[in-house]
């Protein structure tokens, strides 16, 4: 019988509390008998557990304890830079700053080639094969970060494995009215009610003709706001034509809430159609180019089964789950932005609904789709969560604006990680393992906080 542990940052088994010499040079040991874990310095970037293992934030060790939630030094810079600096500017001021920062610094060539030999990802570990594609990590920058292909070599340098551009509509568009993004600090989330700002995708499109990496790029693709519902298709056909060739993969967007009637569009008899038509035009401009569909997490659950079931029927490649959601009852301080109509939230209060969604379909398609899971990945653990649920990728925006340039990074060592604890030889080997139709804890897997009952202890009986 193994000793009891619970999966909480800080948490230690307790076959570490032995104490031991702290190896940690300038890092001291906290006394007490329970505290054994020891703390991490501001600018340092690893701490040890009594046992001897090495740590960094909220990691696991493989002794089974969890590290604290201690932040690694590119954190607690870009922390003090967040809080400084970023916080206090407008928000697309600010992303527009740090996009246009990041893309100057990753073009000076000394740096671009540190990043590229230490921070992409290169771990046999994290590669995913799925859509046809070679993925170095599951982890992607989801739509919305770079609307218009302006820094997604960037974004790759930073350690994504793949860059969603977009949204992009047929025509440039300026979007709703400033302000039209708002932080909510307290949990990590953002509202934002943007309306798919763009600048066309013959600009767009200009942009992904000079690529020149092998980073893996999607377009997502969604309806002017000033389109009828009824005219929808020919919008998305225009930027399919203009888009496919240049690209990886394409997402059809039908659920931003910030697109009037956008989300109508998700009722089947609607969705069929111009899905159909869709592919009409597909076959003519890239053949094999994989085609995925975005869905909303205020999708009613046996619509989303609907969906499920015509994205099969159609033979799409996969479906990305989730958009934003309009439901404010899921934020802690909900007053904050009161005063804001409309809009949807992102990060980590979406985080639950994303799970469920992703559940849901992978108990429907398994393996029949590639699943892309995205809402409230904040860090590895959450992105673990997903890949065992079913994902066989994962996505993330609000989690990157919060974490900063080293978060990626951070993400696919937590991973990387993950997949060796669990004695697997990559991610690709346990995506899904823990849905309940395949066994429970192939792998080794640890339970989740789900699993763990009211009493916080579990038994691990062998
Ligand atoms: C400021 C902002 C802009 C976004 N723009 C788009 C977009 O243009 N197209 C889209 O499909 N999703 C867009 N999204 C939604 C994200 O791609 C993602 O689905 C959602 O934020 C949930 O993920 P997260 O919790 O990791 O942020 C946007 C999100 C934010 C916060």
């Amino acid at each position: 019988m193994e000793p009891a542990w619970r999966e909480q940052p800080g948490h230690i088994r307790p076959d570490c509390q032995e104490s031991g010499p702290s190896r940690a040079g300038s890092l001291s040991r906290p006394a007490g008998p329970r505290r054994v874990l020891c703390a991490v310095g501001p600018l340092a970037r690893v701490g040890y557990c009594n046992c001897g293992a090495m740590f960094s934030k909220g990691e696991r060790l493989a002794c089974g304890c969890v590290a604290p939630n201690v932040a690694s030094d590119s954190a607690v810079i870009y922390r003090v830079l967040f809080n400084v600096v970023l916080r206090r500017l407008p928000v697309e001021v600010a992303h527009r700053l740090a996009a246009t920062s990041t893309r100057a610094i990753c073009r000076v060539p000394v740096i671009a080639a540190i990043l590229r030999r230490f921070v992409v990802a290169q771990d046999r570990a994290l590669r995913v094969e799925a859509l046809g594609l070679s993925f170095p990590s599951p982890l992607g920058a989801a739509a919305g970060l770079d609307k218009n292909g302006t820094w997604f070599e960037s974004l790759g340098l930073l350690g994504f494995g793949f860059v969603e551009v977009g949204t992009v509509t047929a025509t440039p568009q300026r979007g709703n009215p400033m302000p039209r993004v708002f932080r909510l600090t307290g949990d990590r989330a953002l509202l934002n009610k943007m309306g798919f700002p763009n600048d066309g995708v013959d600009a767009v499109s200009d942009r992904l003709e000079r690529r020149s990496g092998r980073l893996i790029v999607g377009v997502n693709v969604g309806k002017g706001a000033s389109t009828p519902i009824e005219s929808a298709a020919a919008d998305y056909r225009a930027v399919i034509k203009r888009a496919a060739g240049l690209c990886d993969y394409l997402v059809v967007n039908v659920s931003s809430p910030n697109t009037p009637g956008l989300q109508t569009m998700q009722a089947v008899d609607l969705l069929r159609p111009l899905l159909i038509d869709i592919q009409k035009e597909l076959r003519k401009a890239k053949p094999n180019l994989p085609l995925l569909l975005k869905i909303g997490p205020d999708t009613p659950n046996h619509q989303i089964d609907a969906v499920a079931d015509l994205a099969l029927e159609l033979s799409l490649a996969g479906i990305v789950a989730v958009n934003t959601t309009e439901d404010r009852g899921i934020l802690s301080r909900p007053e904050d932005v009161a005063h804001v109509i409309g809009g949807g939230i992102s990060g980590p209060p979406l985080r639950a609904r994303a799970i469920e969604v992703l559940e849901r379909l992978y108990a429907r398609v398994e393996d029949r789709l590639v699943l892309v899971s995205v809402g409230g990945v904040s860090d590895a653990e959450d992105a673990w969560e997903r890949i065992i649920a079913g994902a066989t990728l994962v996505q993330a925006h609000a989690g990157f604006i919060y974490g900063g340039p080293g978060w990626p990074h951070q993400i696919n060592r937590g991973l990387a990680r993950r997949v060796q604890e669990a004695g697997a030889a990559s991610i690709q080997d346990v995506i899904g393992s823990k849905s309940p139709g395949t066994s429970r804890n192939a792998f080794g897997l640890r339970p989740t906080a789900q699993d763990v009952p009211a009493d916080g202890a579990v038994s691990l009986s062998t």
